[in-house]
């Protein structure tokens, strides 16, 4: 396993292989502050220079480094062309909170542009077209509703005949002006200008305890603030509301050499996998991005599954990457695999992002999750939504991202297959006595659960042959862990937490560690 402070997982993805780690002094003293965030990805990260901007006196405090959650293991399309289709946002939203929702997405590409021009960050970014196009399992009405709805939502888009540099003759739209960047270039350059200005970043500091008046880390350091950001990417404060409103999804990634120039930069993206029993239907993502001299680097994504119905999808892990380099062979000319790694979204079950006050609590906690595949530019959003709100400004987007909203009825059929079937999951292998799995039946590499005088216990046996146990019950509400062997880590599949071989933990709900007990056996 990779250093955790550096990424949530075995495999290193080529946005944090390409950048010096960000990293900072962990905070050492106690401290006042008008606004403590938590959380230094790209949405705490945002956030802080929105606030900045507003005069505000900021501190992030981020558990491993800079980008070391999912900022760092994305694809990095910067796009209004949303993931949830533009139809389906207008049946579940209507026509005029759906042109807001374009509008905002909109805003918050420009809102990075403008950023990278005024603050001079060279992060590779750059204005490129996207294109969707209908995977063979689905039908030709769904790229014929999407024109129509996202016309009317206001976005640059048209049918066409033919897509650019892909071998792909599908029914396909075209999104213009669309962007790509490279995320940890990007983080890195906000951090270098936020330090500059006096904005406090402290990396390898853990938020233990929140409440309205602050934090205090891992270490006892207390942090007094007027207001409280949690941008953890699954908010670690809130305990029951927000996660009976979203669903973790896990999502795979490659990065294939081609010749340099060989394809032009554009987004693609087809509409999903309607042959799979899945809510939402697994699709391909796919650009392009400067790599060396001499190659460029096709970064192609896709066959998600929801975190707890792994099982129902019968492919390993660790075999995903293999079908997406079938599929993308099919399309492109590659020369190698150079990459591969996977990460976590949060698919909110009514579509959009949530950002706001965190519910049922105090006023001045906020908190932005709910990412789905479009988080970078949600995570933008929050920057600016999270900064009026604390300044008092009024913004049409706070009641379309208030993560108080409600709309089961609208929206419901994913959230009840997603959140019903992983409690399913894990109810099915509660009762179930897995004594029969020996300790010695876990290969170096492996881990399973075992039941031990009556208790579970995911064990882990590392290559030179130790055994490493840890508490089967996950801290956030005591679902079972499952064991990941593609990035080696133990998963939740009730709320989405991760945790290393030796119980920390890499995601939340969960904020607190498994216990741990090495050498036992
Ligand atoms: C494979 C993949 C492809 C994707 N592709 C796209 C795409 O093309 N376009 C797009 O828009 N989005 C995409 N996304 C989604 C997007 O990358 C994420 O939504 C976004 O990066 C999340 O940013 P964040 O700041 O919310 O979370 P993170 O980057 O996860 O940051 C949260 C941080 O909080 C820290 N933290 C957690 N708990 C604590 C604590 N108690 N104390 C201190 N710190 C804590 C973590 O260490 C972490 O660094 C993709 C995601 C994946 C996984
Ligand atoms: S993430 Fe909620 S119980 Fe594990």
């Amino acid at each position: 396993m990779t250093d955790p402070k550096v990424t949530s997982g075995k495999h290193m993805s080529f946005w944090i292989d390409s950048v010096l780690p960000l990293s900072f002094s962990p905070l050492k003293e106690n401290i006042n502050t008008d606004v403590v965030i938590v959380g230094g990805g790209i949405a705490g990260i945002s956030i802080a220079y929105c606030l900045e901007q507003a005069g505000k006196k900021v501190i992030v405090v981020e558990d491993g480094n800079i980008g070391s959650g999912e900022t760092g293991r994305t694809s990095a399309h910067l796009v209004c062309a949303l993931d949830d289709r533009y139809y389906e946002l207008q049946r579940i939203y209507g026509s005029e909170q759906t042109k807001h929702i374009a509008d905002s997405h909109k805003q918050a590409i420009d809102l990075i542009e403008r950023i990278c021009k005024k603050e001079n960050i060279k992060c590779d970014f750059e204005r490129v077209d996207g294109y969707l196009f209908l995977h063979p399992t689905d039908k030709d009405e769904s790229i014929e509703k999407e024109l129509k709805a996202a016309k009317n939502a206001g976005l640059e888009i048209e049918a066409v005949e033919v897509m650019p540099g892909i071998k792909d003759n599908s029914k396909s739209l075209k999104f213009l002006n669309q962007a790509q960047f490279h995320p940890m270039k990007y983080l890195k350059g906000l951090c270098e200008v936020l330090t500059a200005r006096g904005v406090k970043i402290y990396t390898d500091t853990k938020a233990d305890k929140i409440d309205h008046t602050g934090v205090v880390t891992k270490d006892g350091f207390r942090i007094n603030s007027e207001y409280v950001v949690i941008a953890t990417n699954t908010p670690v404060n809130n305990k029951y509301v927000m996660h009976l409103k979203q669903y973790a999804y896990r999502t795979y990634v490659i990065g294939a050499r081609i010749k340099k120039g060989s394809v032009p930069k554009t987004l693609w993206w087809d509409t999903g996998d309607f042959s799979q029993n899945a809510e939402i239907p697994p699709y391909h993502y796919v650009r392009i991005q400067p790599f060396d001299n001499d190659y460029d680097l096709l970064i192609c994504g896709g066959e998600d599954h929801a975190v707890g119905l792994v099982e129902d999808d019968k492919i390993n892990e660790e075999d995903k990457y293999g079908l997406l380099e079938y599929w993308l062979r099919q399309r492109f000319e590659i020369i190698d695999i150079v990459y591969q790694w996977s990460g976590q979204v949060m698919e909110p079950f009514d579509s959009l992002g949530y950002i706001g006050r965190n519910p049922k609590d105090e006023k001045n906690i906020f908190i932005v999750t709910g990412d789905s595949g479009n988080g970078l530019t949600h995570a933008t959003i929050a920057g600016i939504l999270i900064s009026d709100l604390i300044n008092g400004k009024d913004n049409p987007w706070e009641s379309i991202y208030d993560p108080s909203r409600f709309k089961l009825f609208s929206a419901g059929k994913t959230y009840f297959k997603e959140l019903v079937g992983g409690m399913i999951n894990y109810l099915k292998q509660k009762p179930k006595d897995p004594k029969s799995v020996e300790l010695q039946s876990i290969r170096p590499g492996q881990g399973k659960i075992v039941e031990l005088d009556g208790k579970k216990f995911g064990v882990y046996r590392d290559k030179q042959d130790q055994f490493h146990m840890v508490g089967a019950e996950c801290t956030h509400m005591k679902c079972i862990i499952k064991w990941n062997n593609d990035e080696q880590s133990w998963d939740c599949p009730c709320h989405g937490s991760r945790f290393t071989t030796e119980g920390k933990v890499l995601n939340g709900p969960a904020n607190d560690d498994l216990s741990y007990h090495a050498d036992k056996f």
